[in-house]
């Protein structure tokens, strides 16, 4: 698949360790996202034959267009698990992680550190663009620490293959909370020829015009897909004018348990309900007596306490 044709006009699910699992993915896929793209894969555990990564890479045939994302900071690493990606993933795409601001990954020179380095990051470029036939990407922040080179990295990267950046439009100081910095978006905009995919608060149609105004090709979201994965349905109807009918708890949670059962599909039940836990209370937003609710889905540990859990909340709904 052409780059282009995967992130034109795309509203996509950002990826999220943690969180952007197959069971989360196929379901934001049935409520119309372009694509999404995996938790980030360590390089290094990949090329290593490490079980635990390989179970992060199960996905569903809904789930296309696919991205893969890795990091790590050895372009011998990354020839390696782009190798074994080609070989037994077929992802229609792999993004190079240079944006994850976490110590501990920045602290192994990975994830956004790698804005600091250039000539390192051509070379894990080159050495992906070489071991793997699909499109090759880079998801990368405004820049390392108080820095703001995203323009003229992107421009290097650009010289050595990448064929999209997606900016998460923030420095790794900033992690999550300060707006977003419209004018750097902008600035790589204008400096690359590869299409850009702008990230970072973005939850209205609005919000997507600015977007392209700015010169991106497409968006990407996170957080606000968090027990909302509606959102893709909800902007691709505001785009085209149709009306979009928010949907009832009643069927939130149908979306819900069906999410969990595909879990418990790919985890077991006890793994998957653990992991669920943090889904199950961003559903809960918003309802009648959510806090209380949270709570106690804090503590669930199998599919029938989830579903006892619905019933309470319905009922309490149905009460108010
Ligand atoms: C819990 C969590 C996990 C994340 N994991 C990743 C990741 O694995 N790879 C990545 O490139 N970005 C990761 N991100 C960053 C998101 O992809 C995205 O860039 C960021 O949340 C900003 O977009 P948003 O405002 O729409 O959430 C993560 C974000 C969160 C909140």
């Amino acid at each position: 698949m052409d780059i282009k044709d995967i992130v034109e006009d795309a509203v996509a699910l950002a990826p999220m360790a943690g969180v952007t699992d197959s069971a989360f993915r196929s379901i934001c896929m049935e409520h119309h996202a372009s694509y999404t793209v995996s938790e980030m894969i360590s390089a290094k555990a990949l090329s290593m034959g490490d079980k635990k990564t390989k179970s992060l890479l199960k996905k569903r045939s809904v789930e296309k267009p696919f991205g893969i994302q890795l990091f790590g900071h050895s372009p011998d690493d990354f020839k390696s698990a782009s190798e074994i990606l080609e070989d037994d993933y077929s992802p229609d795409f792999v993004d190079i992680n240079m944006g994850c601001p976490a110590p501990k990954i920045i602290s192994s020179g990975a994830g956004c550190a790698l804005m600091d380095d250039v000539v390192l990051s051509t070379k894990i470029v080159e050495a992906v663009k070489k071991s793997i036939s699909v499109p090759v990407t880079a998801k990368i922040r405004c820049g390392f620490k108080d820095k703001k080179n995203a323009p003229e990295f992107a421009r290097a990267l650009e010289q050595s293959g990448i064929d999209a950046v997606t900016i998460h439009a923030r420095t790794s100081n900033m992690k999550y909370k300060p707006p977003i910095d419209l004018f750097t978006i902008e600035k790589l905009c204008n400096a690359v020829r590869v299409p850009v995919i702008g990230n970072g608060d973005i939850c209205t149609v609005n919000h997507i015009k600015i977007m392209n105004n700015l010169g991106c090709s497409g968006v990407m979201i996170g957080r606000a897909a968090m027990g909302n994965p509606f959102i893709f349905l909800e902007l691709s109807s505001n785009k085209r004018g149709v009306p979009f009918n928010a949907p009832t708890s009643k069927e939130k949670f149908d979306v819900l348990l069906k999410q969990v059962e595909r879990a418990i599909e790919d985890k077991g039940e006890r793994n998957a309900l653990n992991q669920s836990r943090k889904h199950v209370c961003w559903y809960l937003k918003g309802m009648r007596g959510a806090s209380k609710l949270r709570n106690d889905a804090s503590k669930i540990s199998s599919y029938i306490e989830l579903k006892n859990l619905i019933i309470k909340a319905l009922e309490l709904e149905r009460a108010g």
